[in-house]
């Protein structure tokens, strides 16, 4: 399932994150925040349990969240979107997927991978600002799986049709969440209109 978090203040940072004369800071910056205001959607469906507390005045009925959560970036740009989740969920553990795309043949190259103990019943979070051609989420998704991981939101803020489909045919269990759904992929595998490469605007390495 896709679902398309629109909201005025996600499109308003998300218009700043397209300029081209925008900053690393500001970029960086900007990617954090949007990912946290997604984070409010996401976590919208985690299940939560009864218990009993004590208030200062007398005891109540009331809830916590139910399952643990695991936020997993995919390196490099994912981790520009794991603080400001991590701060909303500060018992979600996080691992880290090391990926780059191959620039001849779009095809991901994996090159770190470092998971906590994958339990049942957790919730994953995969995130990575881009999903151009689906490449580096599906094999993310595909190793968190062999992993033990069942329950996997990929959590993206650019997205093209292209991606979309790929993820949605090879891991059709799994939700999608995009700020934004663009038009299509350039010949070099580039979303269009987007963002640019993520990866270097975040850290200044272009
Ligand atoms: C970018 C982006 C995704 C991937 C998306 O990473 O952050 O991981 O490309 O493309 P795909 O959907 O076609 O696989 P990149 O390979 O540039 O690595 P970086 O984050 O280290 O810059
Ligand atoms: N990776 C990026 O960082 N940007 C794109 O447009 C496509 C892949």
């Amino acid at each position: 399932m896709l679902y398309l978090l629109e909201h005025p203040l996600i499109t308003h940072k998300l218009t700043l994150l397209r300029k081209k004369e925008t900053c690393t800071k500001d970029f960086r910056k900007t990617l954090s925040e949007i990912a946290g205001l997604m984070a409010y959607e996401i976590s919208r469906d985690l299940p939560l349990r009864t218990i009993e507390i004590e208030t200062p005045l007398q005891s109540c009925t009331t809830s916590e969240l139910a399952r643990e959560v695991i936020i997993v970036p995919i390196l490099r740009a994912g981790l520009g979107m794991t603080d400001s989740i991590n701060n909303l969920i500060p018992t979600a553990k996080v691992g880290h997927l090391g990926m780059f795309r191959d620039h001849e043949t779009l095809e991901p190259r994996s090159y770190y991978a470092k998971l906590p103990p994958l339990l049942n019943d957790a919730v994953i979070m995969l995130l990575d600002p881009m999903l151009a051609t689906g490449g580096s989420a599906s094999k993310a998704i595909s190793y968190i799986k062999k992993e033990g991981g069942k329950q996997i939101k990929l959590v993206c803020i650019v997205g093209a049709p292209e991606g979309v489909e790929k993820v949605e045919t090879d891991h059709p269990d799994v939700d999608i969440y995009l700020a934004a759904l663009d038009e299509r992929l350039n010949e070099k595998g580039y979303i269009l209109p987007g963002l640019g490469d993520a990866g270097d605007r975040l850290y200044g390495t272009r």
